[in-house]
């Protein structure tokens, strides 16, 4: 069963235990990958910070000064710009762009309990552009693109660019980027 906000990457609580098998084959075989080199890592220019349960993909780089939270969750050749705060409960797919000094948030009325935190998605393909930041709790479509210095407040649909504070949408039927699927 994937987890339908995320797929293979099954961040979310509700899948966490039913793909834990998958997911564990699925991330020695990266390894094996990488030990032969068939898969490049990601680069990380430091200096960064980036927990040790966080999961990161392969083929993407992270800018100087990110912080990238526990148990976050990044997919593969995900590009993230200098200066991001990425804390829990992030789930980041594939081919995704974070643009420099994106700030995510998972805390509604701070300082709450964890309990209370919100889990946020970043479909495949989906483009954060600069100075964005996201509320927490929602979901990003794939594909789509949020402009520079959005402040993003619900969730965005597939294939559509948002831009503005709060964002609302100013391109509908955005292209699909070469190689990445849309299903
Ligand atoms: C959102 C974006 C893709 C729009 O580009 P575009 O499709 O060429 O749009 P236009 O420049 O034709 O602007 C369309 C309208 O949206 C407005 N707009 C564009 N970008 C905006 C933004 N970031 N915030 C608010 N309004 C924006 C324009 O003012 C214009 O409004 P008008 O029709 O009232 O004049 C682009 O402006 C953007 O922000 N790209 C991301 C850049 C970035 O952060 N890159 C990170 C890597 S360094």
């Amino acid at each position: 069963m994937e987890c339908i906000a995320y797929g293979k990457y099954s961040a979310c609580s509700n899948c966490s235990s039913t793909d834990s098998l998958r997911d564990k084959a699925e991330k020695i075989k990266k390894e094996i990958d990488i030990m032969f080199g068939l898969r490049e890592l990601t680069k990380v220019w430091e200096p960064c910070n980036i927990y040790d349960s966080a999961i990161i993909g392969h083929g993407g780089s992270i800018g100087m000064f990110t912080e990238i939270g526990p148990n976050v969750t990044i997919g593969d050749r995900v590009r993230i710009g200098k200066g991001c705060f990425i804390p829990e409960g992030i789930t980041i797919g594939d081919d995704c762009f974070i643009g420099p000094h994106v700030c995510f948030s998972n805390d509604m009325y701070p300082p709450g309990v964890r309990e209370d935190w919100q889990r946020t998605y970043i479909l495949n393909g989906a483009s954060i552009g600069a100075n964005v930041s996201i509320r927490p709790g929602v979901t990003i479509g794939r594909n789509s693109l949020v402009g520079m210095g959005a402040v993003v407040t619900c969730d965005i649909p597939d294939n559509e660019v948002w831009a503005g504070v709060p964002a609302i949408m100013i391109r509908n039927n955005y292209k699909l980027k070469e190689g990445v699927e849309n299903d």
